[in-house]
């Protein structure tokens, strides 16, 4: 792994971290850790008041970053459509193993989400219509009443996506690996982007 092998100098030029997670999260995967696909994702409003949730990554698309999908308008939507600076960190407690990214946060094209949307199992897809994310709700009844609803409605027929439901990806101009140790002599290695490409440190844990 990439990070097994730090430069000596202080800071140094170094490789892409997205690398660097993608050889973590292949790990985690491969050992099946529940729910190594699960990162935390905060966001903020205009204001700067944080809020934080867990959702799934969905990949990394090149020059973009960090994917994941979601309701448009529901809260994690709505800050990031006021503030599209974010954060995002994964932890994989088996390894000893904690990335964290900050960056831009942008939409995907609408051809993006129409694949991933695709993908989704039928009653997803029909949730993600009818589910009115982040909104009230007077009682459970009213939310299974509308899906059943849809779904006969649609019998025979494609669920289209809506336009309210998409992927963002992260576009991150920080990282940090953090790796556990004996005696809480952690490691943490720091990247940050500039023009130039990535620019690595190790911190104090
Ligand atoms: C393991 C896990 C995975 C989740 N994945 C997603 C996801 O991929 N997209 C999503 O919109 N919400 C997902 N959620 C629900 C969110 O955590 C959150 O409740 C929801 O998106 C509304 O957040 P908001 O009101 O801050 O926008 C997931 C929750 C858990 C516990």
């Amino acid at each position: 792994m990439i990070v097994s092998k730090p430069k000596h100098k202080t800071m140094a030029r170094n490789d892409d971290p997205i690398q660097v997670f993608l050889s973590y999260f292949e790990k985690a995967k491969s050992l099946e850790l529940p729910y190594y696909d699960a990162m935390t994702l905060a966001t903020a409003t205009r204001e700067g008041k944080p809020s934080a949730r867990v959702v799934l990554f969905k990949g990394i698309i090149e020059q973009e970053g960090i994917t994941f999908y979601t309701n448009y308008h529901s809260r994690k939507g709505k800050e990031l459509s006021d503030n599209p600076q974010a954060a995002c960190v994964f932890y994989w407690p088996k390894i000893e193993c904690q990335i964290r990214f900050e960056g831009q946060v942008k939409k995907l094209s609408d051809e993006e989400s129409n694949i991933y949307w695709k993908t989704r199992p039928r009653d997803s897809q029909l949730g993600g219509v009818v589910s009115q994310q982040s909104q009230p709700l007077k009682n459970r009844f009213t939310f299974l009443k509308e899906f059943l609803l849809l779904k006969f409605k649609l019998i025979g027929k494609e669920v289209a996506r809506p336009q309210h439901w998409g992927g963002y990806a992260l576009t991150p101009n920080m990282a940090e690996v953090w790796l556990g140790k004996p005696h809480r002599l952690h490691r943490r290695f720091s990247y940050r982007k500039d023009a130039a490409g990535w620019y690595q440190q190790e911190l104090y844990p």
